[in-house]
């Protein structure tokens, strides 16, 4: 039978790698170039690492030349045109939205929905464990002149009754009274290990919205996932916001790039915006074409990862010194603990170079983040299960 492994066997596996003093989050750019470099030419590589395939940047150039190919890829002027503006109406119509629009950063996208939906207002709520209140670098404040109020609860999200206490609350405790134009909500939620928010907690809240007369933008960077994970369509999930933002580099498999979706009066803004900002690029085709052949067939293509990421995790747990954890409402993220016998940086190590298989190496609580992506269609569920029986075994 096979032993679990406890919080204390976690500790003394940290001890063992020595890993109390490291700091919290270990840099992004050395799983990068672990990923990038490795194993770049292997067609059969899987990474659990990244938002996407993640390709190198010569499997980048000639997956383009492979889509040019295969239907000519054609220019975009400043995102007029070409594969820029085929992008823009896709998005419009897998969003049920009027207009769609290109921008150059998902960043840019969020702040310029809330400042145009907000129009004089000043405050926005947000999710205390959101992009736009955590990792947006204060803009909302100190560009756009908004003020952004969080719902902090300990929790994936918030629901009807949490966001009103935060409104009551602000109102009995303000003088100077100033409006409430915009209420964000992300989905799946990137801090709470990709928790999908269901959809009827969404439409209660937006019930509360139009009581209010309060507008509503969704931050949909990965929502393909929660379409994969929980059978609901993005377009159900973006029916009841004003504005929707997709990411072109979170499972989609460009460079870069961001599109935000809503009416057709708020979208026609929005270019002129982009050109205040410093944000309008000459040509942006090399990122639309291949968001654009990455959302031909990603329904199936995402259903199968879901699928076959569920029966991996199930198999990975029967493994000795192997525990994969997943939480409750969430998509494609698990926490992977191993044996404190083994050594995880070896572990990682020692896929890569024998299986072309990339993982990240244990954080400082001694867990693996663990993400499913389409690349897990490029090898077996038993390809990877004996992978990684194989290494458990090299690695004690
Ligand atoms: C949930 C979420 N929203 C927005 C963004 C911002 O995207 P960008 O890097 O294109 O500015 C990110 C990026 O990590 C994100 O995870």
């Amino acid at each position: 039978m096979k032993a679990s492994i406890s919080k204390s066997d976690r500790r003394e596996f940290l001890k063992k790698l020595g890993l109390g003093s490291l700091p919290f989050f270990i840099p992004a750019t050395s799983f990068a170039n672990s990923a990038l470099k490795g194993n770049s030419n292997a067609a059969n590589r899987v990474n659990f690492q990244f938002d996407g395939i993640s390709y190198s940047p010569e499997e980048y150039l000639n997956k383009l030349l492979q889509i040019n190919k295969q239907h000519k890829i054609e220019p975009d002027i400043y995102g007029y045109g070409g594969a820029t503006t085929a992008l823009e109406e896709k998005f419009a119509e897998i969003s049920g939205k009027q207009k769609a629009i290109y921008l150059p950063t998902g960043t840019m996208a969020n702040q310029l929905a809330i400042k145009l939906l907000n129009g004089q207002n000043t405050k926005v709520i947000v999710p205390e464990n959101s992009h736009i209140y955590r990792d947006e670098a204060d803009a909302a404040q100190s560009v756009h002149a908004k003020r952004l109020i969080p719902v902090v609860n300990n929790k994936p999200y918030y629901n009807r009754k949490e966001l009103d206490s935060t409104i009551s609350e602000l109102q009995s405790n303000e003088v100077f009274k100033s409006g409430i134009g915009t209420v964000v909500i992300e989905n799946p939620v990137r801090r709470a290990f990709g928790t999908a928010i269901p959809l009827d907690n969404i439409k209660e809240i937006s019930q509360y919205c139009k009581e209010k007369g309060y507008k509503m933008h969704l931050d949909a960077a990965r929502i393909h996932l929660a379409e994969a994970y929980h059978n609901t369509s993005i377009r159900e999930y973006s029916a009841p916001f004003d504005t929707v933002y997709f990411s072109l580099y979170k499972y989609l498999n460009a460079a870069g790039g961001a599109i935000l979706c809503g009416d057709a009066e708020l979208i026609d803004q929005v270019a002129h915006q982009i050109k205040i900002h410093g944000g309008t690029i000459y040509q942006n085709w090399n990122n639309t074409a291949m968001a654009l052949y990455s959302l031909n067939g990603i329904g199936s293509r995402f259903k199968e990862m879901a699928i076959k990421g569920k029966n991996l995790i199930k198999q990975l747990n029967k493994i000795d010194g192997i525990e994969v954890e997943s939480t409750s409402e969430g998509t494609n993220l698990y926490k992977m603990y191993v044996s404190p016998e083994m050594n995880g940086f070896e572990f990682d190590k020692y896929l890569e170079n024998n299986y072309a298989i990339s993982i990240r190496p244990p954080n400082p609580k001694g867990e693996i983040r663990f993400s499913i992506n389409e690349s897990i269609l490029f090898q077996t569920v038993d390809e990877i299960v004996l992978a990684f029986k194989d290494a458990a075994e090299k690695m004690k």
